[in-house]
């Protein structure tokens, strides 16, 4: 019923729109004042965790796109290698896990059968299973030797939109309590992130009060053949996101690429007109990110793109190639998945909408898929 939706016309709405809430909620309770993170509910020993020597992430479909975005944070942070991997091919592959193996498997529900089927496997080889979850007491927590809740509410649309922002948010809080529980390098840098961690539900309500052009931008897209999504570092996930969104809810041809490997072929799909919508990092962040991926800006729309930019507020060096500009709270560049990925959520869910398609309910698929 519509009360149910909170006054939204859809769940996806309303989910969208608590997600600085949600943000809150993952975050309460697991930040002291002087920087610490605590996870006193993970019941691993602090020795489980120094003993940690390589990392897994298993996770499906969005909070498999949570998951990569985790590999870039966890590793800068603890410097521990972290693989990234679809559920559904862990087990069959056969890989290397061991004693000192931390295994996390990401899930919403926490009865994704493809997930609790890897972690399964990598108990049977006495790997530790750390689950981020989102649902009380459900099969993958009651498995898995600890786990972190996201305490993001229920999420009803199919879709997922809060459990992803709040899985990312999972994530950073085990990259960074790995960080200092192991004393590395790193562990320096976790109280300026706790803080700009704790600014995050600020930030989402400033970029949620100002969506509208993003609806405008639906109204135009909806009719497109095919959109493209293009992204660096943690940006890259994030366009694979926005991608799988519109798959979904709009039923469109989509796909998102590392925009460096557009030139070794997908440039090749550029047309007139094309839609190529572009994530673009924080022009404040270290390296040489931001000018490279303006310079992919530059040349999709030299072969006739339509760019569809997602940069930081005062970017203006992307000014002069942006077809359609969409501003995000200024933010650190690991953490700018939480901001970049919301104006994309709302993109697919109005395309799909201006399409005439149940958001909410999308056809052929499942809120939670319990076969393998
Ligand atoms: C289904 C849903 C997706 C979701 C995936 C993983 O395919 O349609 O939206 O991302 O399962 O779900 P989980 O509950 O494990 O996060």
């Amino acid at each position: 019923s519509a009360a149910e939706k909170g006054g939204y016309d859809y769940f996806m709405l309303k989910e969208i729109a608590e997600q600085p809430q949600a943000v809150a909620d993952t975050l309460l309770g697991r930040l002291t004042e002087g920087g610490e993170i605590m996870l006193d509910e993970v019941r691993l020993t602090d020795q489980d965790l120094r003993d940690v020597d390589k990392i897994f992430i298993v996770a499906c479909g969005t909070a498999y796109h949570a998951g990569l975005v985790a590999k870039y944070a966890i590793e800068h942070w603890t410097r521990i290698p972290c693989e990234v991997e679809l559920a559904s091919e862990f087990r069959y592959r056969d890989p290397v896990l061991d004693r000192s193996t931390l295994v996390v498997a990401i899930s919403q529900s926490g009865e994704t059968m493809d997930t609790l089927m890897a972690l399964r496997h990598a108990k049977e080889q006495k790997a530790r299973v750390l689950a981020i979850c989102n649902t009380n007491g459900s099969t993958i927590p009651r498995e898995s030797d600890a786990v972190l809740y996201t305490h993001s509410g229920p999420e009803i649309a199919v879709a997922s939109t809060k459990a992803f922002l709040t899985q990312l948010v999972a994530c950073y809080l085990i990259g960074l309590h790995l960080a200092q529980v192991r004393g590395v390098k790193y562990a320096d840098e976790v109280g300026a992130v706790v803080a700009q961690l704790q600014e995050m539900p600020g930030k989402l309500r400033d970029l949620l009060a100002d969506i509208e052009p993003v609806r405008e931008l639906a109204r135009d897209l909806k009719s497109a053949p095919t959109v493209l999504f293009i992204g660096r570092h943690v940006g890259y996930p994030v366009a694979l996101e926005g991608a799988l969104k519109l798959k979904e809810l709009a039923y469109m041809h989509a796909e998102g690429f590392a925009a460096g490997e557009l030139k070794h072929g997908p440039i090749a799909l550029i047309d007139q007109g094309t839609p190529v919508v572009c994530v673009v990092p924080s022009p404040a962040g270290r390296g040489m990110l931001h000018d490279k991926i303006v310079s992919n800006i530059q040349e999709v729309r030299a072969r006739g793109a339509r760019t569809i930019v997602i940069a930081e507020e005062g970017d203006t060096a992307v000014l002069p190639y942006a077809d359609h500009l969409i501003t995000v709270p200024r933010t650190p560049t690991l953490l700018a998945p939480l901001v970049t990925t919301v104006p994309l959520q709302v993109l697919a869910c109005e395309i799909a909408a201006a399409r005439g398609h149940d958001v909410d309910q999308p056809r052929n698929l499942a809120k939670s898929v319990t076969v393998e």
